[in-house]
């Protein structure tokens, strides 16, 4: 798979040397005296983001050095692939096992280009293998970034309920997993009815994907909001509103990488996933404001605004995942604009109750170079989703807290005693950095696989 590693090292790789910047003096001072000159009469300081081509006597390329900053292994090498030279190139450095594998990754992570519908330049890169990396997590993390991306990337016309399905089928054949789908009116006989209540306005029908896979070991559940494409239902959205909505099912590749990645390690677990699919969409046959919808659960809900469809969907799903009562159950989902203006496109938002696990994700998160904040449950707002007529309402009529709003409503539909958290995140970059190309990305990926590895593996 990745084209971006040389298949075996080879003599004759150009080196790339990373140089952080409180190491400048010490590293100049040790470098023949031809490229320390060089490097300085370039001004090159070891900032993030220099680098700096170093030719030798007959002008041709020596070395790349590069800027490390004060940052992480992990985005060291992000920008390169993008702005070297065709060549076959070999990190040079002083780095542990761990550090090369954080390399590594950033290397593979910032080769990525969304090719669906435009070949790429053919530019023919590659790093050989940190010889101490590991190769295999490298793999798999970037496989599953790369897919998270292209699924999020991919347009909604070519990227509904059905074909998010098929991609957790095919998902699901490549590592033996199970994966049904209920599709349509049989999610009323299934007892999905918000699931449907939400999808039924489309012409591409609804769908609960259901994928398990693992015989024993502690049971691991994964949601994943999926809505191909969120006009906002009869509540429309402005335009500029509307306009990045087909990565709406963010969520949903979000659990589906992250299961990709547990089953390529062959975690000893019992994993399953559950993604509603659905398109929230206009038509005769959508979804009003005022409707009221018994949940799969028994609560009923009343619709504040058909444009508050992921939790409804979520709720559904969560109520199914918490009868298995999981060991762990995560959440994934573009919920809320409210949690994009309370931490922005880069810092996603973590909900639970279970201080434990908070304390365990953001640790890892933190190791990983992969952040996420913490935001409360907060049981003082909770009345404000009280319906007149109904269980509960699916918004709340105060303009603030909204992501508190989300995640206290899908509160509603899982037990205390199980151990869930919730994430309302981008699965976009906002602007390009080193290892992040601008457009969709997959994130806590890495933290939450650290935190399974680390609780369960
Ligand atoms: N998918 C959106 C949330 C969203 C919007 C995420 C923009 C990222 C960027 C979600 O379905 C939604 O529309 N939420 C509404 C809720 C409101 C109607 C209570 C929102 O956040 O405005
Ligand atoms: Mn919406
Ligand atoms: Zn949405």
């Amino acid at each position: 798979m990745l084209d971006c590693f040389a298949p075996k090292p080879a003599p004759g790789a150009v080196p790339i040397v990373p140089i952080a910047k409180a190491d400048l003096k010490k590293r100049l001072d040790k470098l023949p005296p031809r490229q320390a000159a060089w490097l300085r009469a370039a001004g090159f300081t070891g900032a993030t983001g220099q680098v700096q081509l170093a030719p030798d006597e007959k002008g041709e390329l020596e070395k790349v050095f590069v800027g490390q900053g004060d940052d992480d292994a992990l985005w060291v090498l992000g920008d390169l692939p993008q702005r070297l030279p065709a060549g076959r190139y070999a990190l040079e450095a002083p780095y542990d096992k761990k550090q090369q594998t954080r390399a590594a990754l950033g290397w593979a992570l910032g080769s990525y280009a969304f090719t669906r519908y435009r070949k790429p330049e053919k530019k023919k890169i590659a790093l050989d293998w940190p010889r101490k990396a590991d190769r295999a997590h490298v793999e798999r993390m970037a496989e599953a970034v790369y897919m998270v991306r292209d699924l999020v990337n991919t347009p909604a016309a070519d990227l509904g309920p059905a074909e998010l399905a098929a991609a957790a089928q095919a998902l699901a054949l490549k590592h033996g997993a199970t994966c049904g789908v209920i599709v349509g009116d049989a999610l009323l006989k299934r007892n999905y009815p918000l699931v449907h209540a939400v999808g039924k306005g489309s012409v591409r029908a609804p769908r609960l994907i259901d994928m398990t896979w693992g015989a024993r070991g502690p049971r691991i559940t994964l949601v994943g909001k999926g809505v191909c494409f969120d006009s906002g239902g009869l509540d429309l959205k402005t335009s500029a509103g509307m306009k990045m909505m087909k990565k709406d099912m963010g969520g949903a590749a979000h659990a589906l990488g992250l299961a990709s990645v547990i089953m390529a390690a062959k975690l000893p677990v019992r994993l399953r996933v559950l993604v509603p699919a659905v398109e929230n969409m206009v038509s005769g046959k959508s979804y009003r404001p005022l409707d009221v919808i018994a949940s799969r659960k028994g609560l009923t809900v009343e619709i504040g605004n058909t444009d508050a469809e992921g939790r409804l969907i979520l709720a559904d799903a969560l109520a199914e995942a918490d009868r298995d009562k999981p060991a762990l159950l995560i959440d994934f989902a573009t919920l809320t604009g409210a949690a994009r203006v309370a931490l922005g496109p880069d810092l996603p938002a973590l909900f639970t109750d279970h201080d434990d696990l908070a304390n365990d994700i953001l640790r890892h998160g933190a190791a990983e170079a992969d952040p996420l904040w913490r935001l409360p449950l907060w049981r003082g707002y909770r009345q404000g989703l009280d319906s007149k007529v109904a269980d509960l309402n699916n918004i709340s009529e105060s303009g603030f807290a909204g992501a508190i709003y989300a995640a206290l409503f899908l509160k509603e539909f899982v037990s205390d005693s199980t151990p869930w958290a919730h994430l309302d995140l981008f699965a976009w970059n906002a602007r390009s950095r080193p290892g992040r190309p601008e457009g969709a990305e997959a994130m806590t990926l890495r933290a939450l696989y650290a935190l399974i590895e680390d609780r369960f593996g």
